[in-house]
């Protein structure tokens, strides 16, 4: 039954890809230019030239995630994917069958969908970014690739210039921040069968509780764990840390679907904040915990933003 089914999907993905992708238009031209790499992931968030910069529209912005989550290769991708996560029964809780497979195939496009439509239209909406120069649909394979390499460092703007996006530190930041102060600071687990952890017998069906806050301060996996040192998630500094010294958004199956969203709407927030403002606590400010279902200050913390342009500094990430 499973083969059945990823057979027809499989099929049903090639022969959506191997159709033609280039389009012969109305008056007997072709389009310009492919809108599918390897005529099969879509790419509508290219440009024919990166001189052509003229800023986009809103409304311009969200068609380019429309057509990119509404093309025949988002679909076929799906499938692709979908069918791969059911073969390495990648979600248990999904099952197998026509169901499963269902559930697969609706989490892989929604995922598409969702993705298309945040990067290509919302973000690039709410940051004036432009989402056609992410990827470039001119040249030949190797410089695309050389193109979409730099572009994971450089930004381009609606102004036309160009951010370096050195957001390495903000992002150790906020590693650090979640290992000191983990917002999901205890979750639990109820084991299927009994098992055995680090010499303690683990019944079935047992609640187990597991918290982030107390294995991300052990000394043995953390030097100076009371310390904020956002360097030590340097990669240097990270080898030989195990896998689960660090788990803000849990871990396995049910870790939190939101993380990469989570941590890259906290690089924005907090990179986009710090470039304008300087914020400054009231002297001799020291707040307690307040441990409920997520971990929070125990008051409210009143900070005083003091514009950069004012100050007259400029913020530079390392
Ligand atoms: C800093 C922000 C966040 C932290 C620290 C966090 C942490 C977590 C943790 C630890 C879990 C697992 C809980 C458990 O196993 O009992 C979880 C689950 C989940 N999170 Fe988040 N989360 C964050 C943001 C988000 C966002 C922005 C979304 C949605 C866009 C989200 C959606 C979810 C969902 C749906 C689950 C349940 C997943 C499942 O059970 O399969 N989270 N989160």
């Amino acid at each position: 039954m499973i083969k059945r089914i990823l057979c027809i999907g499989i099929a049903a993905s090639l022969t959506t890809c191997l159709a033609p992708c280039q389009q012969i238009l109305a008056d007997g031209t072709q389009e310009p230019e492919a809108k599918r790499i390897l005529g099969i992931v879509p790419n509508y968030r290219t440009s024919p030239s990166i001189q052509d910069s003229e800023p986009l529209t809103i409304g311009e912005k969200f068609k380019i995630a429309s057509d990119d989550s509404f093309d025949r290769g988002t679909v076929a991708l799906a499938a692709i994917f979908a069918g791969q996560s059911q073969l390495t029964n990648a979600n248990r809780s999904f099952g197998q069958g026509g169901a499963g497979y269902a559930r697969y195939f609706g989490t892989a496009y929604g995922d598409f969908v969702i993705g298309n439509y945040m990067t290509e239209g919302v973000f690039p909406t709410l940051l004036h970014q432009d989402p056609r120069y992410f990827r470039r649909g001119i040249g030949s394979g190797w410089s695309r690739l050389g193109y979409a390499m730099k572009q994971i460092f450089w930004t381009h703007r609606d102004s036309g210039f160009e951010d370096l996006a050195r957001l390495g530190y903000t992002e150790r930041v906020i590693q650090e921040s979640m290992r000191i102060y983990p917002p999901a600071w205890v979750f639990a687990r109820t084991p299927v069968e009994d098992d055995v952890i680090g010499g303690y017998h683990i019944p079935a069906k047992s609640l187990v509780v597991i918290s982030p806050y107390v294995t991300h301060r052990l000394p043995d996996l953390w030097e100076n764990p009371e310390i904020f040192d956002p360097d030590r998630f340097l990669p240097k500094r990270s080898e030989g840390r195990p896998r689960f010294a660090y788990y803000p958004f849990s871990a396995g199956p049910r870790q939190c679907v939101g993380a990469s969203m989570a941590t890259l709407e906290a690089q924005m927030i907090i990179s986009m904040t710090a470039q304008r403002y300087q914020l400054s606590a009231p002297p001799g400010l020291s707040p307690g915990l307040k441990p409920r279902i997520s971990l929070t200050a125990d008051r409210t913390l009143w900070l005083t933003p003091v514009s950069r342009a004012c100050a007259g500094s400029a913020v530079t990430d390392r």
